[in-house]
């Protein structure tokens, strides 16, 4: 089993959707292009959504026009139907991010459609993206615990990752939305998943709200699972638990990793540099420059 561990940086978009305080593109810019020196491929810079319901995301595309983009990093949107995937590709994003929930709950409140509703916009989305060349990877939200249906069914979550590798996505990307989710049932999920679904195909996004997300990671490192997403410096909260961390902290999935035999080709003093940048603002911190 391999030792390269690939992790994506969601925290310019998942974690700064949640944060209350506001910042600006050419902050987001400087934040990104701190994330890019450390080595890390994969960054997700923002979203193409109603600004009505995300205003922190309707920057997206400034920012995506400011950061200076490093040769072999992927710079992705996350987009929920075709006008989010045409401004996305305006923009021009290496690649886009799809989502959809495992329950009608969440489906609804997040994308405001049934999950039949947005598997079809996902099949929309990925004929367009196909045609301009464009990869899709693919979230599904919700896939233990939910806050409006309470607990998900593993071989229902299973089917739908299965919808989403057939529709064209290149990754499946398990999100604990809410941080509920204990290492046991992950691994009851991942139990029903990895029957159907190739370990190289799935991903973990584990929100770190019950400071659960490290064990999460390892039970699916277990299963063979070698690709995270991650938030500089823990940005993100969630909106169900006022006052809990958010996104799992990139710093703290890195070290973890580093300390257990895995590589992640990230740099942790610069990546240090680059929480420093992110807490000064949102957290307020002074800015220890880390030597
Ligand atoms: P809707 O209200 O059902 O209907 O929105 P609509 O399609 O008629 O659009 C309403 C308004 O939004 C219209 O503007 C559209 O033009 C505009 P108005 O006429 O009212 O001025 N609009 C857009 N504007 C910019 N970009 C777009 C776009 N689409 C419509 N792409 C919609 C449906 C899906 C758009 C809305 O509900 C929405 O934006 N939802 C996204 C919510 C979101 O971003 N949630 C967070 C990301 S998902 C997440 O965090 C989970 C994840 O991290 C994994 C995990 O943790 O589990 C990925
Ligand atoms: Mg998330």
């Amino acid at each position: 089993m391999g030792k390269y561990i690939k992790i994506i940086e969601v925290g310019p978009r998942d974690g700064l959707q949640n944060e209350p305080i506001e910042t600006t593109a050419s902050w987001k810019v400087e934040l990104i292009d701190h994330l890019s020196t450390t080595g890390m491929k994969h960054i997700e810079v923002g979203s193409f959504v109603s600004p009505k319901r995300v205003p922190q995301m309707a920057g997206s595309a400034k920012v995506f026009k400011g950061i200076k983009r490093k040769h072999g990093t992927s710079y992705a949107a996350l987009v929920p139907n075709l006008k989010g995937l045409h401004l996305a590709l305006e923009a021009g994003a290496s690649e886009v991010a799809v989502f959809i929930s495992a329950t009608e709950g969440f489906s609804r409140s997040n994308l405001n459609c049934t999950i039949a509703e947005s598997l079809e916009k996902v099949t929309e989305i990925i004929a367009i993206a196909d045609h301009a060349k464009c990869p899709v990877r693919g979230y599904i939200s919700c896939i233990t615990h939910c806050p409006f249906d309470g607990q998900v069914n593993p071989l229902h979550v299973s089917s739908l990752c299965e919808r989403l590798l057939d529709t064209g996505c290149y990754e499946i990307s398990l999100g604990d939305t809410i941080g509920k989710a204990s290492a046991n049932d992950i691994s009851a999920l991942l139990d029903a998943v990895c029957t159907k679904i190739p370990v190289e195909n799935l991903a973990g996004h584990f929100h770190d709200t019950n400071n659960n997300a490290l064990a999460n990671v390892a039970a699916s490192l277990a299963y063979g699972i070698r690709s995270f997403d991650a938030s500089i410096a823990g940005l993100g909260g969630c909106p169900f638990a006022p006052g809990a961390p958010g996104n799992l902290d990139t710093g703290k999935l890195v070290g973890f990793l580093e300390r257990e035999g895995f590589e992640t080709g990230i740099n942790e003093q610069l990546l240090a540099k680059a929480e420093a940048f992110a807490n000064k603002t949102i957290r307020q911190e002074s800015l220890q420059t880390p030597e």
